[in-house]
């Protein structure tokens, strides 16, 4: 790795200005990285901010158009949708439904032919009323997700999706063979074409806080400690990304990032293949609740932040600072 020493080795003569430092950089951030996550929810002409996720905002159906073409206009790719529906029941009928909020908000925004890539989050929790990400199975006192039945609920949530023009489903439940399932599902309705992004490797987080209240999506009871991974563990990780890869999945995804870079690093060293990374919603509010504090300074903080989950080995990266760092990466 080294041929000579100090003092004929010198590091910082690559240092010495930015053009020099821009032909050595080994990591570009650019809009092409990014998958802006978007809340929609039932009811008109609303726009309402999340108080725990300052400059995020839930739009109702109709207002999704202007928030599209901001998207585009920035140069960001893709966005992921996440449905927030007034009716939940037990078995999050709304999300595989032709009328639910995921099936309107695509066909609303196909309709006004926005070749935005769509990809939307394939899950219960936003749908169920006791906010688990499946089908629920108690014996007594005691309730637990059950695997298999939700996995043939996912089946219909992701055909209905497709129907309604989603470019790409991304399952976040974290049920054992959900990927196998899903794929099945796809190809026999005829969408052989769709790609299926996984939420491999999801570790049971605490950064998950202000996404909940923005999705309302909080378990009643309990946690999701038994489907969600442990954070201590990192070869489980390799495990579920290998599975994954085994039932189909075509881009494999770690989350959250910033706490996770480590095996972020070893999944796009291990499998080779398209790696997403989540900046899940307490890593943004973090950032935020700083830089409104003026203790900060946000643009910085930022990019170093997304510049390090692309070095660590991310090829697409979800976060809510999309739009932001896009127009900052663009000026
Ligand atoms: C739901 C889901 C969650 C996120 C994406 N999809 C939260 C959870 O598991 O409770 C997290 C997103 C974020 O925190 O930004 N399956
Ligand atoms: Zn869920």
């Amino acid at each position: 790795m080294l041929t000579g020493r100090f003092p004929q080795l010198r590091l910082r003569r690559l240092r010495k200005n930015e053009n020099v430092r821009r032909m050595v950089r080994e990591t570009v951030l650019t809009p092409n990285d990014f998958i802006y996550p978007i809340f929609v929810v039932d009811g008109e002409n609303k726009k309402e901010e999340i108080p725990s996720m300052p400059g995020q905002f839930r739009y109702s159906v109709d207002r999704l158009p202007e928030m599209v073409e901001e998207v585009e206009k920035a140069g960001i790719p893709a966005v992921i949708l996440f449905g927030i529906p007034s009716h939940k029941d037990e078995l999050g009928t709304d999300s595989y439904s032709e009328e639910g909020i995921i099936q309107r908000a695509l066909r609303k925004i196909k309709g006004e032919g926005s070749k935005l890539y769509l990809i939307t989050d394939v899950c219960f929790c936003e749908y169920t009323s006791h906010g688990h990400c499946g089908y629920l199975e108690c014996h007594g006192e005691v309730c637990d997700v059950d695997n298999d039945r939700t996995l043939e609920l996912l089946k219909k949530q992701v055909v209905s999706h497709a129907q309604a023009g989603a470019d790409m489903v991304a399952p976040s439940g974290m049920m054992d063979g959900m990927i196998a399932a899903i794929r099945e599902a796809l190809d026999a309705a005829g969408f052989t074409d769709i790609p299926i992004m996984s939420y491999a490797a999801k570790y049971a987080s605490a950064y998950y806080g202000p996404f909940r209240d923005a999705a309302e999506s909080t378990p009643a009871f309990g946690d999701r400690r038994s489907y969600q991974m442990d954070p201590a563990n990192f070869n489980e990780a390799l495990r579920e990304v290998a599975l994954d890869i085994q039932e189909g999945a075509d881009i494999v995804m770690v989350k959250p990032a910033l706490a996770y870079l480590d095996v972020i690093r070893a999944v796009k060293e291990t499998f080779k293949y398209p790696t997403a990374a989540y900046n899940v919603s307490g890593e943004y509010s973090m950032v935020k609740a700083a830089a409104l504090k003026g203790w900060i300074d946000e643009k910085r903080v930022v990019l170093e932040t997304l510049t390090s989950m692309k070095r660590a080995g991310a090829d697409l990266i979800l976060t809510y600072h999309a739009l932001e760092a896009a127009r900052w990466l663009n000026e």
